[in-house]
Parts: C-alpha cells; structure tokens; sequence
C-alpha cells in the first residue's frame, strides 16, 4: 500500500521539477527570439535584403562610442519592451494551443460515443415519474451493405420473410439429423430457412430435397476448418458466417441441425434484444438468473456472499438482431476462437455476453434475453422433467432441442413420434441422462 501511495507523490516532485526547467527554458527562448527579432525584422531566410537594415541598426547601435550613450540607453529600452510584448504574445498562444489541444482531444474522444448515443436516443430527454422510466434495450438495426455479398443478398431477398431466416451451418457428418430437421421445418410450413452447405456433398443432398442451400466462395482460412474440423470447431465458423447475414440487414435465428421444429418459431420471439437465446437451464432459477449464497464461515458476520448465477445460454439455437452490438459479439466470439485454439464456442459466446466492463477490459454492451424454456426446450427438460410431469407433457414446445444427449438422432425421432404422431410412450425406452 506504502508504495502505492508513494509513487504519485514522487512523480509530483519530479513533475514539478520537469516543469520549472520548461519555463526557464521557455524564458531563454523567448528572450533570443526577442533579439533575433530585433536585428532580423524580416528572418533569417532573407539574408540579403536584411543586410543592409542589419548593419546599418549594428552601426546604429555599436559604432558611435562617445556621442550615443542615450541612444544605447534607448535601444535597451527598446528592446525591453519588446521583450516584454513578445512573451506577453508568446503567453496568450501557448494558452490558446492548450484550449484548442484539450477541445480536440475531447471531440475526438466523444465522437463515436456521441454519435451512437444520439442515434440511439435522439433528443435529450428527461426522466419520467417513479415506475415510469425504462431504458432501450432495442438497437437500431444497421444500414443494409448489399456490397459486402452480392450473391448472398439476392439469395436472402427470395428465402427470408420479413427481413428474418432460419440458418444451419452442415457438412456430411450431420446429414440424416439434417434431415429430420429439414423434414420438420417443411412440415411445420416455415419458409424462411436456409442451409450453409460446408461440402459438396451438403449441397447436392439440399437441392435434390428442395431445401434452400447457400454454397459460400471458397476462403481457405473457413473451409480447411469445415471440411477437417471436428464439432466445436466448425460451432465456431458460424460466428465468422453470420457475419454477413447481419451486415445484409437480416435477422437470423441461427439453428444447430440437432433440433426438431414443432411450431413456427418466429411467431414466438421478441425482438427486443441484440441476442434472444434458448437457455441450457432447466428450472426458473437456473434458466433466468438467481442468487447464489455462497458460505465463508471463517468470515463471521460476513460469512454469506452473494453470486450471480445462470447456465448459459445455448450458442446452438439463439436469434441475432443486425445491429451493431450483435455484430460486435460476432467479431469477438470469432476473434477469440482463432487466438485460443482449445476454447469452446459457446463458452466464449456467454464470457462476451455477460462479463461487464472492468479494469482493462471493455465489455460488449448487448441486450439479451432468455427464450421461455418450456417453448425452447433443451432435452434435460424433456426427458428430466416434461415427459413425466402430466401438465407440462400435455404442451407442445417450438422446438426441441437434443443438445443435453449424444444418441441424438433415435431421440430427435422418438421426439417427433411423440408431439407430431401422438405415441404416448415414444420417449419411454430413453435414460433422463446418457451413461
Ligand atoms: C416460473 O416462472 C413462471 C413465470 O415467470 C411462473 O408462472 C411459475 O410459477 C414459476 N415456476 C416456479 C416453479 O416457480
């Protein structure tokens, strides 16, 4: 602490120090400009048509020995005063460049922020009665760039209904759960869905099925990851190719294929936030946030501590709104995915989400919301919860989502055999959990 509190006082000292040689230096500067410019009226770059002036003020000043005593008397005073306007002067413009210095510093500062903050809230406003006041969660969307992917604009203005698709990111690996996917989403008659096609192979499978498929430019850099790649890192592609969805001016509701659609999802969002997240809960509290006390008994009076707690949400099925701070958590989800090779994505995706500002770290400002976990259901709420509850397994979700078990394809079937064909006993013969 000593040292702490030490350091700031030294550099006082030495600020202080630092600065009076900057004035003498200053001084002596002023003082030879002062002289230089009394025998050099015009400056120095104009050597010959001063010279004259030069020695005739020399003579003036320095021949006559006898006769000028008064006059040099003179000259001194002459020069005094000039002195003195000069530094006066030189005193007034270094005070007006320290003015415009801090003025520009502060415009530079505040213009991104101001012009955000005025296209956010327009006019100043002030605040309303108690209980009347709320703040924006929802941002502007950003100005469509048609020029980011020509190809891929006209193809989201033929598969997108209100500015809003579904989007799956496939290669081979996946292709019977994209199936059951495509299958589903057909059914339910939601025409707004698109496949990213990571192979050749993904591609030819969509176009003979009739699903809208997107084949993107090659790119070295994404391509080596989709076709080698194992799971989480091909999670982790989706972050850089949503980018330009977002950039077109479209809404996505990005979807892992491990899903089966029971309903329309986009008659059950939103849209108030920047990200709209199904969650990995699987109650109140753990879906939408609680207290955690956590007990320090050595502490005594002060032995409780309260955390904040809540199980991530799910980076395999949230809708991301084209604004600014949904483009920002793109760019930092991915950023961070190509520095830290052995990260998750979806961890990655909730530390940006939800780690505030603090010393030397901005965070990402976002609003974000939880999706009813009933409707966006994971498959712990499913098989632990909803199948055995006479209430809850009577509701028919949006979708279900098998992220909580690996045998996903028998239960993504055994799902649709229960909420679409009706068969009671169709999610029987499943464990709540894997072994
Ligand atoms: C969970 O929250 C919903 C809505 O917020 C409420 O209706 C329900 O009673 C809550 N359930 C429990 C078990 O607390």
């Amino acid at each position: 602490m000593s040292g702490r509190r030490d350091a700031p006082l030294m550099r006082n000292n030495t600020q202080s120090i630092f600065k009076s040689r900057i004035a003498i230096a200053i001084a002596i500067g002023v003082f030879f400009g002062g002289v230089f410019a009394f025998f050099f009226p015009n400056g120095f770059f104009f050597v010959s048509s001063s010279a004259p002036i030069l020695s005739h003020r020399l003579a003036k000043s320095i021949s006559p020995v006898g006769s000028a005593e008064c006059e040099s008397s003179e000259t001194i005073n002459l020069l005094k005063s000039e002195f003195i306007a000069a530094s006066e002067r030189n005193t007034d413009l270094k005070k007006q460049i320290r003015d415009l210095t801090q003025r520009l510093q502060l415009a530079e500062q505040g213009k991104d922020h101001a012009q955000k903050q005025v296209l956010v809230l327009g006019d100043q406003k002030k605040a309303g009665p108690f209980g009347f006041v709320k703040g924006l969660r929802t941002n502007p969307i950003v100005a469509p760039d048609e020029s980011v992917n020509p190809r891929l604009a006209k193809l989201l203005e033929k598969v997108a209904v209100r500015k809003e698709l579904i989007v799956a990111l496939a290669n081979s690996n996946v292709k019977e759960m994209l199936e059951v996917w495509f299958t589903n989403i057909k059914r339910v008659g939601i025409p707004n869905y698109l496949v990213v096609a990571l192979d050749e192979d993904i591609t030819t499978f969509c176009e003979a099925n009739n699903v809208p498929v997107y084949k993107r430019d090659p790119d070295e850099d994404i391509d080596s990851v989709a076709r080698t790649g194992g799971n989480h890192a091909v999670s982790g592609l989706k972050f850089r190719i949503l980018r330009e969805f977002l950039q077109l001016g479209y809404g996505v509701l990005l979807s892992d294929v491990d899903i089966v659609y029971l309903q329309n999802p986009f008659d059950h969002l939103h849209r108030d936030s920047d990200v709209e997240s199904m969650s990995d809960g699987h109650d109140n509290r753990t879906a939408y946030g609680f207290n955690d006390v956590f007990d320090e008994p050595a502490m005594g009076w002060a032995r409780y501590a309260h955390t904040m707690r809540m199980w991530v949400f799910n980076s395999g099925f949230f809708y991301i709104r084209p604004t600014i701070p949904s483009i920002e958590l793109l760019d930092r989800v991915a950023g961070r995915l190509s520095r830290e090779p052995h990260s998750w994505d979806q961890a990655v995706f909730n530390e940006e989400l939800f780690f505030p500002s603090h010393p030397g770290y901005d965070g990402l400002h976002a609003a974000r919301r939880t999706m009813d976990f009933y409707l966006f259901m994971n498959s712990k709420v499913l098989f632990k919860t909803v199948r055995k509850d006479a209430a809850l397994s009577k509701l028919k979700p949006v979708i279900v989502h098998v992220n909580y078990h690996p045998d996903k394809l028998p239960r993504m079937k055994a799902v649709v055999e229960y909420y679409v064909n009706g068969k009671k006993d169709a999610l029987k013969p499943f464990p709540d959990g894997s072994d």
